[in-house]
């Protein structure tokens, strides 16, 4: 299998935090570079959580972070859209209100790798028109500011790219509102430019994500690994067990999605999502009660070119088989 050179576009939180450590141990993956942006948290907190990952991994003199934007492109224009971060805090039947992202990254030490001076959307648009066609896969796993800025300053990378792997969206399945899932809400524009840039796009939504749950008797397991990387796979997903299971249970309720990390990891197994179907996806910008939403279609006859492969589900055993096996070093 050929070896994927990516840059990764993360808003780390504890899913992203996976998904870096799986795409920097995979021997299938070739992390180029990382790009941060808002999302999870403001831009210092997830770029401040990304290079502490880093560091823990050992991987900051070859794997260079680049900082992105510090909020969405136009969507904060309309007034009373947002909640900001605090719209992000939920609570069940009025208890308290807790976050669904990982806030700082506190067990981990603060970084001592520091962020590059370049921002995102310039590294993008150097990299990728200086490479050779088909060199690079992004795979954006939060708001697509960043990516979609870089087109609007240059888009010619569209056609550059070998092709997209994106986190976010879903048709059955949302969690920010009622309509929309977080990485599309957070950046309507920006989601619709990305999702209709012509280049080939994979959309990993939370109808396969929610599908792929890790559960806490694998979080003991992973404790057993006993490297640093598997301590802080688990220690992610211990925390997201306990924010799911009370704001967002899942079918086994001591259990949670790895979003970002299942889209990384389609990378290196194709076969992690299932019901792959090349369909018509849009973004609700209306600024209204869909706001963000997917408008996915997946009639034979649609109105508008198909843009996406839209995964309606994921093997959540074969997951979870190769975070193990990433984590041991062995894929
Ligand atoms: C997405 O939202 C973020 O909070 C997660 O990191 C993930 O990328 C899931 O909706
Ligand atoms: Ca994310």
């Amino acid at each position: 299998m050929a070896i994927e050179k990516i840059i990764l576009d993360v808003d780390t939180g504890s899913d992203d935090a996976v998904a870096i450590i799986c795409a920097a141990l995979s021997s299938k993956i070739e992390l180029h570079s990382i790009c941060t942006v808002w999302g999870n948290r403001p831009l210092s907190q997830t770029t401040e959580n990304t290079l502490r990952v880093v560091d823990m991994l050992g991987i900051g003199e070859s794997v260079k972070v680049y900082p992105g934007c510090e909020t969405s492109m136009v969507s904060t224009l309309l007034q009373n859209r947002r909640g900001g971060y605090d719209g992000q805090r939920k609570s069940v039947n009025g208890g308290e209100k807790v976050s669904m992202h990982q806030e700082t990254i506190d067990e981990l030490p603060p970084s001592h790798t520091k962020a590059q001076e370049k921002r995102a959307v310039m590294h993008y648009v150097e990299t990728l028109m200086n490479g050779a066609d088909g060199e690079f896969t992004l795979v954006p796993v939060g708001p697509l500011t960043n990516i979609a800025m870089a087109l609007r300053v240059e888009p010619r990378i569209a056609k550059k790219v070998k092709q997209i792997v994106l986190m976010g969206g879903g048709c059955r399945r949302t969690n920010s509102t009622a309509a929309a899932e977080f990485n599309i809400w957070g950046d309507p524009e920006a989601a619709q430019i990305v999702m209709n840039c012509g280049a080939k796009i994979t959309v990993v939504p939370l109808d396969a994500t929610h599908n792929a749950c890790i559960n806490s008797d694998e979080v003991e397991e992973l404790y057993k690994l006993g490297t640093p990387a598997a301590t802080c796979v688990a220690d992610m997903v211990k925390h997201r067990i306990a924010a799911y299971s009370y704001l967002q249970p899942m079918a086994r309720l001591d259990s949670a999605p790895i979003h970002d990390a299942l889209a990384v990891c389609s990378l290196i197994d194709p076969a992690v999502l299932k019901d792959v179907r090349l369909v018509r996806c849009d973004v609700d910008i209306s600024g209204g009660i869909a706001d963000g939403q997917t408008i996915v279609d997946p009639r034979a006859y649609t109105d508008l070119p198909k843009n996406v492969d839209f995964a309606f589900d994921a093997d959540r055993d074969r997951f979870s088989a190769l975070l193990f096996s990433i984590l041991r070093g062995e894929n």
